[in-house]
């Protein structure tokens, strides 16, 4: 995974997400389908996690095994529809820290204003995962990188679910160290910043909230 970007286009991620952009699609299935992507992205996006070798005994033989080199992972949510995406990748790494970062749009300078964080300690030592369904401008993803770098995030990935054309172009000049691991890069942005042809609100749609 050198790239910057990385679209997984297995066929059982891209199945499942149409059914997740279909309108008709219930809320309970968005949620349960949101977990199954997540799962099956964070193993891709867990792909370069060290190993180590240790040494054991099969029934046959000793050998010196691959194990997790014992870097400690951190999964962050971006508010709020990032909760959706936590249970996938804790499912695969159930020792994960977790932490949350909020943020919201000021409508007079349309800069995203930090309103929560809390991060696990030791963020420096830890690969950190951002998750978030939605990169559409950007500009809340790229502002939750910086608060993580200020709080001492060293090796961050940013793991969505869709993304559009500009938000990765303005995650890529401000986080050029980031990659990020995507279930789709769709078309476009219309003019409310949503993506074309997406899914509508995912927060909406995993909470019912519409
Ligand atoms: N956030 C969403 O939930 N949907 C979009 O299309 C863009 C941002």
């Amino acid at each position: 995974m050198s790239e910057h970007l990385t679209v997984v286009d297995h066929p059982l991620v891209q199945h499942k997400l149409t059914l997740m952009r279909d309108k008709g699609t219930s809320t309970a299935s968005f949620r349960q389908l949101l977990r199954e992507i997540t799962l099956l992205l964070a193993y891709e996006v867990t792909r370069e996690m060290p190993l180590t070798t240790r040494h054991i005994e099969t029934p046959m033989e000793e050998m010196d095994a691959p194990i997790l080199a014992g870097k400690k992972l951190a999964l962050v949510s971006i508010l709020r529809a990032g909760n959706g995406m936590l249970d996938g990748v804790l499912e695969l790494v159930p020792s994960a820290r977790v932490g949350f970062v909020g943020l919201y749009r000021d409508e007079e300078t349309l800069q995203p204003v930090q309103y929560y964080f809390k991060a696990p300690e030791g963020l420096k030592d830890r690969l950190v995962i951002a998750v978030d369904p939605m990169l559409a401008t950007g500009n809340s993803s790229a502002a939750a990188i910086d608060l993580l770098k200020q709080a001492g995030a060293t090796d961050i990935r940013f793991l969505c679910l869709l993304a559009a054309p500009e938000g990765v172009a303005r995650m890529k000049e401000a986080h050029p160290d980031v990659k990020i691991v995507t279930a789709a890069l769709d078309r476009e942005l219309n003019s409310k910043g949503y993506i074309m042809p997406g899914l509508g609100d995912a927060g909406d749609r995993m909470f019912g909230t519409k």
